[in-house]
């Protein structure tokens, strides 16, 4: 057992309208009456537009759970059409920013130069980085994913200093097991974290590798998440579907009940 504490993070996506969203946190919190939030810290990663009204509720009841946003640009403000700043998530209390998931790689563009200006101006407004790495099919099966896992690690945290890096987490998710129900068996996921965890300790020192927290993603659902949390090198999980459901997010967020 590391000292480092279990993280849960549920990616929204683009879903929910902000009211369907302060009902999904009203009712997670009722949900997580019951949970040790000293052993497991709960995340949720709404759309931007719901982002003011679930920080409101969330203060209002004193709610021990955190918000991530799902995105981030690098310039704290300016002629950026469409773009939301660090400055901006900062004031709204966010306290993670996920950067660099597959679906922004692949469908906007991102590069391992523009995740890592984001890690960097998310880190500046002193919000942690969730950094997501992951191969895709086909690099998987051309036996890639090592390669892949460390330029991609190694990419987003460059110029990042090492005690910045152990209070960030990284998500490995294999981009062919997101939203495809098919998800990695424990053991290729607690290859893949190890994976992810050495190239920090090669890159960024051990002290950093042994305090940064890295999450599975990639079709977490409550009947999968135990053996997951058994790997030695997985801290938590970035979980997708099934954090649209309150229930089964919080069974996931309470896998050990
Ligand atoms: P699913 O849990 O829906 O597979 O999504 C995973 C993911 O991309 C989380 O960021």
């Amino acid at each position: 057992m590391s000292d480092r504490k279990d993280l849960i993070v549920g990616n929204w996506k683009m879903n929910t309208t902000h009211l369907e969203a302060i009902q999904m946190v009203q009712k997670l919190f009722y949900r997580l009456a019951a949970t040790d939030h000293e052993r497991v810290e709960v995340v949720v990663g709404p759309p931007f537009t719901s982002l003011r009204s679930i920080q409101t509720v969330i203060e209002a009841d004193n709610m021990p759970i955190g918000l991530a946003a799902q995105n981030v640009y690098w310039e704290s403000e300016g002629a950026f059409t469409g773009e939301v700043s660090p400055p901006m998530l900062a004031a709204l209390h966010v306290n993670h920013v996920i950067v660099g998931h597959s679906e922004r790689r692949a469908y906007f563009g991102e590069t391992e130069e523009t995740v890592n200006k984001r890690v960097k101006a998310t880190l500046a407004h002193e919000m942690k980085p969730i950094l997501c790495v992951g191969e895709t099919l086909d690099q998987r099966e051309a036996d890639q994913t090592e390669e892949v896992l460390v330029t991609q690690v190694s990419g987003g945290l460059q110029g990042v200093t090492p005690e910045d890096v152990a209070a960030s987490a990284i998500a490995y998710e294999p981009v062919w097991a997101i939203g495809t129900g098919r998800h990695a068996d424990a053991d290729t996921a607690g290859v893949g974290c190890g994976l992810v965890r050495s190239t920090v300790a090669g890159s960024h020192g051990e002290e950093a590798a042994a305090g940064i927290r890295i999450l599975y993603g990639g079709s977490v659902n409550a009947g999968n998440i135990k053996d997951f949390m058994a790997k030695r090198d997985i801290d938590g999980a970035l979980v997708g579907g099934a954090s649209l459901d309150p229930d089964t997010f919080a069974a996931v967020v309470r896998y050990w009940v």
